[in-house]
């Protein structure tokens, strides 16, 4: 049975839904292309690569299948989509507004967080909440003070590598960076990066802790018979994880409840103040409280790493957004978030980048069908989870012109007509932060971070390679994609004020 199971398009999940009786009562009976993979795992090796959306790609191509591709991990039921129209099919669809959830999301309480929550009253109040609070313009201002401190203390560590003859390690600094600014929005702690403090240093290895389980492939979601083993050791670390981000962040909950007032609101004290139905229990509060920490810091060091990489490889780029900086700040004061609304050039490389290096080259997390629908004129059942591949989409000839080159000219001229192209879920050609129901919420609060930083960076520094080496542009795909080798560089202060300042 298990052979007859996995002789049919899209392998042995497939070819089970196939042969019941769901599928001879349905009305479509094409079956949707895709590689048959193994007997009963299918195409398990896919995902278990660091680089699964190159290879998928590279299988749709084979199948000819970039608009609807078809696969089984294991037992569950997968399709695919490299292509914009099909992808706006999927996310736009209220039918894949749920999400499967993972064991170690279920273990880390990310089902009771907004990314891994079920499609329903309870996401939606999640949603309404972080929206009203922590996502809106008033409140992304709100908080610029708190990100021009933390930009300030990025430049003087910088200018600190100068007894290192300049050399810098871009990822810790913009790691801590990130945690920095979600740890003061969120919990309303601010620490200085400079200086050593053991619950920031707590905090990240619980971070990188969760980040590296939820990132890891486990062959047990797809293989319900392997579950019993715990082979990859998910299970125990999960249990392990749990008891340390309980006590951190109730800790932090209880502090927040024993003060009667507070000068600055953070999403903490928003939580403590909800009423009637929207009132949180402490466990939903602790997981909705780490999904942010949790979502907000990494993402943007990714991204930020991804575009200072390509300034040191493209220095003519490098150059105009210098000067597009220098003509709207000059060189006697920081730049400002006001300022960076002004620097369309810089926006451009934000996109460019965004299309060449998205963090989630697959979207992250995947949806799930909650009922039977149709996708691209094949019939989709229920429990089927779907994904788009933005990297394939956003490297395809037919979509971009001359792909693979880095230019971010194409989002500013308007003969290349995609000036004002929005990034934000609209066009499904270039839509890094999703689109539909379960776009993300923090892609405002994430594109003024990293535009501000960027600029600011930009603004004080002039960036080169270490040596004669190119910076290494590959890629390894965790819970983001990020650089597979960290980006080390020199860098050379522009501006006199910030250096006679540090010395
Ligand atoms: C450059 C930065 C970021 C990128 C590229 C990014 C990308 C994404 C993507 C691709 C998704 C899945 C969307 C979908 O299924 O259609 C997502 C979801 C999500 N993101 Fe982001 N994100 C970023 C920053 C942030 C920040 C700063 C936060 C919060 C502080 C955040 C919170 C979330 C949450 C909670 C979800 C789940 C939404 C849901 O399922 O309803 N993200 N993000």
């Amino acid at each position: 049975m298990a052979l007859f199971h996995w002789s049919h398009p899209g392998g042995p999940a497939w070819g089970k839904y196939y042969s019941s009786l769901h599928y001879f009562t349905s009305k479509s009976k094409t079956m949707i292309p895709g590689p048959k993979g193994l007997p009963l795992l299918g195409s398990m090796g896919l995902m278990a690569s660091s680089l699964a959306h190159r290879r998928i790609a590279a299988l749709a191509d084979a199948c000819g299948a970039r608009r609807l591709m078809a696969f089984s991990l294991g037992e569950t039921r997968v399709i695919v989509s490299c292509n914009p129209d099909v992808a706006k099919e999927i996310l736009n669809s209220s039918v894949f507004a749920d999400r499967p959830v993972k064991e170690s999301a279920y273990s880390l309480m990310f089902n009771r967080a907004i990314g891994f929550a079920a499609y329903g009253v309870y996401w939606r109040t999640l949603r309404r909440i972080a929206a009203t609070h922590l996502f809106c313009p008033k409140q992304i201002k709100a908080s610029e003070s708190q990100r021009a401190e933390i930009a300030d203390q990025m430049v003087r560590i910088m200018l600190g590598s100068r007894k290192d003859e300049n050399v810098v390690r871009v990822r810790e600094v913009l790691k801590k960076a990130s945690l920095n600014s979600m740890m003061c929005s969120v919990f309303g702690q601010r620490y200085r990066m400079d200086e050593a403090n053991t619950e920031m240093d707590e905090l990240r290895g619980l971070v990188d802790e969760g980040y590296d389980l939820l990132g890891t492939f486990n062959w047990s979601d797809h293989l319900p018979w392997l579950a019993h083993f715990d082979s990859q050791k998910i299970r125990f670390r999960c249990s392990q994880l749990v008891p340390k981000v309980n006590r951190f962040v109730t800790n932090i909950i209880a502090d927040h409840r024993a003060k009667k007032t507070h000068s600055n609101r953070d999403f903490v004290d928003v939580l403590l103040s909800l009423q009637g139905p929207d009132q949180l229990t402490d466990s939903d509060m602790i997981a909705v409280l780490w999904e942010m920490i949790f979502r907000g810091t990494d993402t943007v060091a990714v991204l930020m790493e991804w575009i200072l990489a390509r300034m040191v490889v493209h220095p003519d780029v490098q150059s105009k957004v210098h000067a597009e900086i220098d003509e709207v700040v000059g060189g006697s004061r920081a730049v400002t978030e006001a300022d960076v609304a002004k620097m369309g050039y810089l926006t451009a490389v934000v996109k460019e980048v965004l299309r060449l290096h998205p963090p989630g080259p697959l979207l992250s997390w995947a949806r799930l069908a909650i009922t039977d629908t149709t996708i691209d004129g094949y019939h989709v059942p229920a429990g089927t989870t779907a994904m788009v591949n933005m990297w394939a989409i956003s490297r395809d000839p037919q979509v971009w012109r001359n792909p693979l080159e880095f230019m971010p000219e194409r989002f500013v001229s308007k003969g290349l007509g995609e000036a004002e192209f929005s990034i934000l879920g609209s066009d499904l050609r270039l839509a890094p932060f999703g689109s539909g129901r379960r776009t993300c919420p923090g892609k405002t609060l994430g594109l003024t971070t990293v535009s501000y930083w960027v600029a600011t960076l930009l603004h004080e520094f002039e960036w080169s390679p270490l040596d004669e080496t190119e910076v290494d542009l590959s890629e390894i795909l965790r819970l983001s994609s990020e650089m597979a080798n960290p980006l080390t560089v020199k860098i050379r202060p522009r501006r006199g004020i910030r250096m006679s300042q540090s010395s």
